[in-house]
Order: C-alpha cells, then sequence, then structure tokens
C-alpha cells in the first residue's frame, strides 16, 4: 500500500502549489483571487497586465502535472496514474486555499505530455490554435481538455481514458460561470473584448 499512498501524496502536494497566487503576491500586483475572474490560473494573472508573471505561472502550472507523473514513474513505478489524478486534484482543490483551486487546464497539459507526448502535443495544438484564433481562454481551455480522452482513444490507450474522461469533466464543471458568460456572450477574449461582437 505505501507505494499507491506516497504516489497520491507526493502529487497532490505538487499540484496543490497555486504558482499564480504566489507569483502574483511576490511581485507585489496584489491578491489573484480579487483579480478578473478570480481564478488562480495563468489566463487571469494576464489580466494582471503582467505577461512575464502569466507565462511563469502557465509553464509551472504545467510543470508540477508532468513532474507529478515524472517523478513517481521513478520512485514508484506502476503509479503514474495515480499521481497523475492527484496532482490535477491538488491543483483544482487545494487545501490551502480552502479547496477553491484553478479550472485544471495547465496542468492536464502537463499530466498528458509526461504520460504521452504525442497525446500533449495534440492537446497543446488545440489549446494554441483555438487560443491564437479565438483568443477565448475557457474555449481553447475546455476543448483541449476534451481531447485529451478522444486522443487517449485514438491511440488505442484506453488505460488513459477513463482517468482523461473523468478529469475532462471536472474541467468542464470548473468552467461552470465561463460558459454561463459565452452563453451571455460576456466571456472576456484574451486582450480585451467580449466573446459576442454584436
Ligand atoms: O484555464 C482557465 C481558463 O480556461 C479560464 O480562466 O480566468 O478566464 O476564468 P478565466
Amino acid at each position: 500500500w505505501f507505494a499507491p499512498a506516497a504516489a497520491l501524496l507526493l502529487g497532490y502536494l505538487l499540484g496543490s502549489i497555486p504558482f499564480g497566487v504566489i507569483l502574483t503576491r511576490v511581485a507585489g500586483a496584489g491578491d489573484l483571487r480579487s483579480i478578473g475572474s478570480g481564478n488562480i490560473g495563468a489566463t487571469n494573472v494576464l489580466r494582471t497586465g503582467r505577461k512575464g508573471l502569466a507565462a511563469a505561472t502557465l509553464l509551472l502550472d504545467l510543470a508540477k502535472g508532468a513532474a507529478a507523473v515524472w517523478l513517481v514513474a521513478w520512485l514508484f513505478p506502476g503509479n503514474e496514474l495515480a499521481a497523475a489524478a492527484a496532482a490535477f486534484v491538488g491543483h483544482c482543490y487545494p487545501v490551502w486555499l480552502r479547496f477553491r483551486g484553478g479550472k485544471g487546464v495547465a496542468t492536464l497539459m502537463g499530466i498528458v505530455l509526461a504520460l504521452h507526448w504525442p497525446m500533449g502535443l495534440i492537446y497543446a495544438a488545440v489549446w494554441l490554435g483555438l487560443l491564437a484564433t479565438l483568443r477565448i481562454s475557457s474555449v481553447a481551455g475546455m476543448a483541449a481538455a476534451v481531447s485529451a480522452p478522444v486522443s487517449g482513444a485514438l491511440f488505442g490507450r484506453f488505460d488513459y481514458v477513463m482517468l482523461l474522461l473523468a478529469l475532462a469533466a471536472i474541467v468542464l464543471w470548473k468552467h461552470r460561470d465561463n460558459i454561463e458568460r459565452l452563453l451571455a456572450g460576456t466571456e472576456p477574449r484574451i486582450g480585451g473584448g467580449k466573446s459576442d461582437p454584436t
């Protein structure tokens, strides 16, 4: 029982590091949870106007997901999926922020890249492609998350599909406010403007 329990704990602890909140505070840019959408992810860090901080948040939130998988593959082989799930849950529900964490898009990208890099490339391509064309972070993030179980099935990695389906469902659930704003045409675009051009 030791290895699975250690993988879960390590994954959760890594995933629960709220890099967006920490970097924003250290940079003197205020409390991220009272800015913009109140979310702790890179998109909301961008709303502080600090592009470098947002890029660092994206990379670190991605890296902690990948690191959880790689560390557990090295220390407790065979428990990578437990670590992946725990890191994702840690990011979305961190005990340090009273379980009010992020929406999981960047951390899931890191997890998928570490589990199976071609699937990770598809995830990144869906995310970047939609971000560049639509400039609506939530749509790009939700589509990328949903692409993960689909590409798992396409690559025949049915050992990943159930977990990725569950994690994509949590990503959608975490975006419920964004979905409401999208339906109302009030979801902001990256760089300004609303999702509804009318
Ligand atoms: O990954 C989070 C992103 O999809 C939405 O962030 O701040 O616009 O709710 P936000």
